[in-house]
């Protein structure tokens, strides 16, 4: 299996967790800033930045010419206003900073499609395929309505979600499950101290949810416990 984002945050502690439970786990994190997953001393560690397709690209050669298939696909990474500097994550519909909110769609929605399409050959040799593509209760319309001030954040997980319909829809045919996911709120740098599930808490919600998806659930979004999310 291959996670993105695995270099800290949930991402980091799905990779423990795999590797824990006896999978073969490769894990991706960006460019010189992979240390902390290599101390997990998974499969194989692929550098790559979501913010820069040929650098998807790249990496996930590395990975396809280490790797004979792939039965799960976890896109993990993501980040929200804050990543850009000098922005701050309260940014309401009106105070949009094009470049930000470009910034943030790119890693959030167009960086996990563009690695699906590059792990397609693989994940066409794995068993029972799943991508999993982690989203945000703040990408559901309905919940968005009401919390979530980081207006970038709330439309990159909603163009996710979207664009994971649309890759369900695409690669069914091929026997390949797309599932969207929200992790509950979890104490990473993301959700701060104050969030209501440890990362360790999420990661084996979510290890177990995902024993029991198959091709069935594909075009789903659900929470990290395997029940539905509202869209
Ligand atoms: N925490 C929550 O409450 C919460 C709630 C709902 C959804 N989520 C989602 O859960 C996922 C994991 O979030 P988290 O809470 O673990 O956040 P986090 O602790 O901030 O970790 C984010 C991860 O994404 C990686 N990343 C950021 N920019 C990247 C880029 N350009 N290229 C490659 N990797 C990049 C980071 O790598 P670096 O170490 O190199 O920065 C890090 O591994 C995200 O998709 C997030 O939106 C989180």
């Amino acid at each position: 299996m291959f996670i993105t984002g695995a270099n800290r945050g949930l991402g980091y502690e799905l990779t423990r967790r795999f590797i824990a439970s006896g999978h073969v786990v490769w894990g991706a994190g960006r460019p010189g800033r992979t240390e902390r997953l290599e101390g997990l001393a998974p499969a194989g560690v692929v550098a790559m930045d979501l913010a820069d397709e040929s650098s998807i690209v790249g990496g996930m050669a590395r990975l396809a010419a280490g790797v004979d298939g792939l039965d799960l696909l976890v896109n993990c990474a993501g980040v929200d206003a804050r990543a850009f500097a000098g922005v701050d994550a309260a940014r309401g519909p009106f105070d949009l900073d094009a470049a930000a909110f470009t910034g943030v769609s790119v890693i959030n929605a167009t960086g996990p499609m563009v690695v699906t399409r590059q792990a397609r050959d693989l994940l066409r040799r794995g068993r029972s395929p799943l991508v999993l593509n982690v989203s945000s209760q703040l990408g559901s319309m309905e919940v968005a309505a009401s919390i979530g001030s980081d207006t970038a954040y709330c439309v990159s997980k909603a163009a996710l979600n979207m664009l994971s319909v649309k890759t369900a829809q695409a690669l069914r045919p091929e026997g390949i499950a797309v599932v969207m996911i929200h992790p509950g709120w979890v104490s990473t740098d993301m959700g701060g101290p104050s969030a209501s599930l440890t990362p360790e808490q999420s990661a084996a919600a979510i290890h177990e949810t995902v024993a029991g998806l198959t091709l069935a659930d594909s075009g789903r979004f659900i929470r990290w416990d395997g029940q539905d999310h509202p869209w």
